[in-house]
């Protein structure tokens, strides 16, 4: 794990980001750079941390603080370190991030074909709430997922 560093994402880092999460997601819901822009730069409370190795960005979590409740706006890995507990640690760090801010519930929507996240995500304790119809083109459904990270 030594070779791997956390750090804070800057807004230099989104065409990199950009790059990462075309690989990472399907065309039709694939962010794009001014997305990125608008989740960087917009003035509310955020987590938004980027895993490196030698340097270079091999994945992400941006999430947003709304008081109580932070929404992950995305999470990636490259397919190549993927299952190395990567995903794990940003979001272990994101939570104690999210912690000190005095958020009580971590929340985030997940395409229900997106299997390997979903486990990832119970794996990590947070547990399927809802379902919202259609909500990623071309109608698939979301489930809504949280965590109760507070006392
Ligand atoms: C979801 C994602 C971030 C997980 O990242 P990762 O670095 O591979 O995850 P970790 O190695 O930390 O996995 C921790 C545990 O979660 C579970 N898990 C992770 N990926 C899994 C998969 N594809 N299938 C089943 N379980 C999985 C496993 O229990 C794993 O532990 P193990 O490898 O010891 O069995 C990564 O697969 C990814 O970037 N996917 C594409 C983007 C995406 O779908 N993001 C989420 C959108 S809501």
């Amino acid at each position: 794990m030594d070779k791997y560093k956390i750090r804070d994402l800057k807004t230099d880092d989104i065409e990199r980001l950009v790059e990462i999460d075309k690989i990472c997601f399907p065309d039709e819901i694939v962010f794009d750079k001014d997305f990125f822009e608008y989740l960087l730069t917009d003035p509310r409370e955020k987590v938004a941390i980027a895993i490196t190795e030698n340097e270079k960005i091999i994945g992400f979590i941006i999430t947003i603080v709304f008081e109580e409740i932070a929404e992950i706006a995305t999470i990636d890995v490259l397919p190549e370190f993927r299952r190395k507990g990567l995903g794990k640690l940003l979001m272990e760090e994101t939570e104690k991030r999210l912690k000190n801010k005095e958020v009580q519930i971590i929340l985030l929507q997940v395409a229900e074909n997106n299997s390997g996240a979903i486990e990832f995500y119970e794996n990590l304790g947070y547990i399927k709430v809802e379902k919202i119809p259609d909500y990623y083109p071309p109608n698939i459904s979301a489930f809504v997922m949280i965590k109760e990270v507070g006392a």
